[in-house]
């Protein structure tokens, strides 16, 4: 199963009835960001929408606008093709516990797992769709020819400095171990061939540049849009270093991945991609990049990151251009955040297993809150969890973890406040730690350091230095009292 475009993704998209077609032209200075936030905004995420007339600069752009494709929990399964998303998170904790099989049933689900392993691999082909159309640059793009600035790359709030490119699938390689990485990180257009490259100092990307700046050897970067949703998904997934986010795309999809090579610089990129923009990143190079209305609702300032050089840019002839926007959350992003989490969470019930669910709320937009339920045995456990919590990749920028008790459902942001109000003593359930925080948070003293506190509102048990009298019970009705009033309302409706 695999979508073997973005546009046949579209389409189940709008079979499903998750799809709207704007006909009208909409431009793509601030009003289509204007439009799809006022869509996220909607209850459960809206809609998916297809801008098919997107102005540039006054003129209609060739390609069409899709935004929102992955906005909503419904969408989400779509984009992964799965009836559920638990069904990947099973999948991965089918793996994560695989023993010898004792019996038949267990050898062939075993089996079957060893074949979808066999089928993430990706391969190599000589062409693909999303190298249709080819425009390379020698050094430079002509002055009448194709360029940046014929795609229709939003514009997203007033302020910004300028339109940014961003739901970049951005492909670089370890100049040591040869390992492939895929991330997502926004790129300004500063003209018609040289964007911002935001990845930041904690992401893998920033780290293979370190290893090239250390060479003192130019970077080659691929960056691609569009093709299968999987590919979006992946590069944005916390994986850690070294996990090539296309085997995991391979996974998810349960089909490897075709790869063709650049045309201009050695590396590979997925074959049913819509664009294709082949470049690198020169060695100390840096450039002022922003502001940027960012996912944690403000704008955020102007900083030095690496500039990308394109050499060429490739795209299939019926292209569409997929995008994004983020701000004050609800946006598309939470709920591809939200995904990641539900099934990487076999992953931290590995690591811990009394962790029993955890959520990270749209209102602390990724990493300012973590809610998380525990099976508690003995004092102190929320702590462990908590300090293991920040000890894991991208975890570690979680600024507020509140910790409940297994019976408190974490998606319900009101009883975990309950919780958190009843069950805590500030300064004895509460721990301020340092760490590395995410580059975006504006509030910390220091850029990319600062403190996180931890909530311990479990109940607590002895060694926990509660004396006054027993933990009481949380008020809860007979089962029997239940029932009898369920039969009575049935009678009076
Ligand atoms: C819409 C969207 C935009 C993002 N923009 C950036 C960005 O500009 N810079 C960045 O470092 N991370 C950005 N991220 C987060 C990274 O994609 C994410 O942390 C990913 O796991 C990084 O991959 P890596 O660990 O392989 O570097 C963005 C995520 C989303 C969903």
């Amino acid at each position: 199963m695999a979508y073997r475009s973005f546009r046949k993704f579209l389409d189940a998209l709008e079979q499903a009835g998750e799809l709207k077609r704007i006909a009208v032209p909409v431009d793509s200075d601030l009003l289509i960001a204007e439009w799809a936030n006022r869509e996220m905004k909607s209850p459960g995420g809206g809609l998916a929408l297809l801008f098919e007339q997107p102005i540039v600069r006054g003129k209609k752009s060739e390609f069409p606008v899709a935004i929102n494709t992955m906005g909503s929990r419904r969408r989400m399964t779509l984009a992964l093709q799965v009836a559920d998303i638990e069904d990947v998170a099973r999948e991965i904790q089918l793996i994560l516990k695989a023993k010898p099989p004792t019996d038949l049933s267990g050898g062939w689900s075993l089996l079957k797992q060893g074949v979808h392993l066999l089928h993430a691999r990706p391969k190599h082909v000589n062409e693909g769709p999303c190298q249709e159309v080819v425009h390379l640059f020698a050094e430079r793009p002509t002055a009448n020819g194709f360029t940046l600035r014929d795609l229709p790359i939003l514009k997203c709030w007033p302020k910004d400095g300028g339109r940014f490119i961003t739901l970049a699938n951005v492909h670089t390689r370890d100049p040591e171990t040869g390992a492939r990485n895929v991330g997502i990180y926004r790129m300004q257009i500063y003209d018609e061939h040289t964007t911002g490259m935001h990845w930041q100092v904690h992401k893998v990307g920033a780290r293979h540049g370190k290893r090239y700046y250390e060479r003192g050897e130019r970077m080659p970067v691929a960056v691609t849009l569009g093709g299968d949703p999987v590919y979006t998904f992946a590069a944005t997934a916390p994986l850690p270093d070294g996990l090539d986010e296309l085997l995991f795309a391979g996974f998810v999809r349960k089909r490897s991945i075709e790869l063709v090579p650049c045309k201009t610089i050695d590396l590979d990129i997925p074959a049913d991609t819509d664009f294709v923009f082949e470049g690198y990143v020169q060695p100390g190079e840096m450039r002022p990049e922003g502001p940027f209305g960012d996912h944690t609702g403000f704008y955020t300032a102007i900083e030095d990151y690496p500039v990308f050089h394109l050499t060429a840019i490739t795209h299939r002839r019926d292209a569409i251009y997929p995008t994004t926007i983020v701000g004050i959350p609800p946006m598309e992003d939470y709920y591809i955040g939200d995904a990641c989490v539900r099934i990487f969470l076999p992953v931290f019930k590995m690591n811990f297993p009394e962790i029993v669910d955890m959520t990270l709320p749209p209102e602390g937009v990724f990493h300012n809150l973590v809610f998380v339920s525990i099976r508690k045995q003995y004092p102190y456990q929320a702590f462990k969890v908590m300090h293991g919590l920040w000890g894991m990749g991208q975890m570690m920028f979680s600024k507020y973890i509140v910790t409940v008790d297994e019976d408190c459902d974490v998606h319900n942001t009101s009883e975990v406040i309950f919780r958190l109000c009843a069950n805590t003593d500030p300064a004895r359930d509460t721990t301020v730690i340092k760490n590395p925080s995410d580059s975006l948070d504006h509030a910390p003293s220091e850029q990319n350091v600062g403190s996180h506190m931890g909530f311990d509102a479990t109940r607590k048990l002895p060694g926990e230095n509660y004396r006054q009298r027993q933990w009481p019970e949380l008020l809860k009705m007979t089962e029997e009292a239940q029932a009898l009033v369920d039969a009575l309302q049935a009678q009076t409706r």
